[in-house]
C-alpha cells in the first residue's frame, strides 16, 4: 500500500482558508443584529460599514479559492462560534443596560482580533507559498480588519464607554 503523503504547508493554508471562510459567513449574520442592537448612531454605522466590507471579504476569499482551483468551502470553526455566542450573551444580558454598547464593542473587537490573527497567518503562508495574488487579496482584508479594530477602539474610548458611565450615574 502506498504511504500516505504527509500534509504540507499548502494543506494548512487551505484549512485556515476554510476556517476563515466559515467565520466570515457567521460574522455576516451577526453584524446586522449587532447594528440593530447598538444604541449609539456612530456605533450602528460602524457595524453597518463593516457588514458591507465583510461581504467583500467573503468575495475575496472566494477569489483565493478560485486561484487555487478549489471550490469555496467552509470548515466548522468552534472558536468563532464561541466568540459570537459570547456576543449574543452580552446582547441578551445587557439589553436594557446603559453599558450595552460598551459590551457590543468588546464583542466586536474579539471577533476582529480573531480575524486579524487568521489573516496575518494566511498572508505569511501565502507569501511563503509564492501565492502573490492571494496574498494581496488577504492583505487587503487584513488591513480592513485592523482599521475596524482601530475605529472601534476610538469609538469606545471617545464616546461609548463614557456614555455607559454617564447614563449609569443618572
Ligand atoms: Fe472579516
Amino acid at each position: 500500500m502506498a504511504k500516505k503523503e504527509p500534509k504540507q504547508l499548502k494543506d494548512l493554508f487551505e484549512d485556515a482558508l476554510k476556517d476563515i471562510y466559515f467565520a466570515e459567513k457567521k460574522i455576516l449574520v451577526a453584524l446586522p443584529k449587532m447594528a440593530k442592537a447598538a444604541q449609539n448612531e456612530q456605533l450602528k454605522a460602524a457595524f453597518e460599514k463593516h457588514e458591507a466590507e465583510t461581504e467583500e471579504q467573503v468575495g475575496r476569499l472566494e477569489k483565493v479559492f478560485k486561484l487555487m482551483g478549489k471550490d469555496a468551502k467552509g470548515k466548522n470553526c468552534p472558536a468563532i462560534v464561541g466568540i459570537i455566542d459570547e456576543g449574543k450573551e452580552i446582547m441578551d444580558e445587557y439589553k436594557d443596560s446603559p453599558a450595552l454598547d460598551a459590551g457590543l464593542v468588546s464583542a466586536a473587537q474579539s471577533v476582529e482580533h480573531y480575524e486579524i490573527c487568521r489573516y496575518g497567518t494566511l498572508c505569511a503562508w501565502a507569501d511563503e507559498l509564492g501565492m502573490d495574488e492571494a496574498k494581496e487579496l488577504l492583505a487587503q482584508t487584513l488591513s480592513e480588519e485592523e482599521n475596524t479594530d482601530q475605529a472601534l477602539s476610538e469609538l469606545a474610548t471617545a464616546v461609548v464607554n463614557q456614555e455607559a458611565q454617564r447614563q449609569a450615574a443618572e
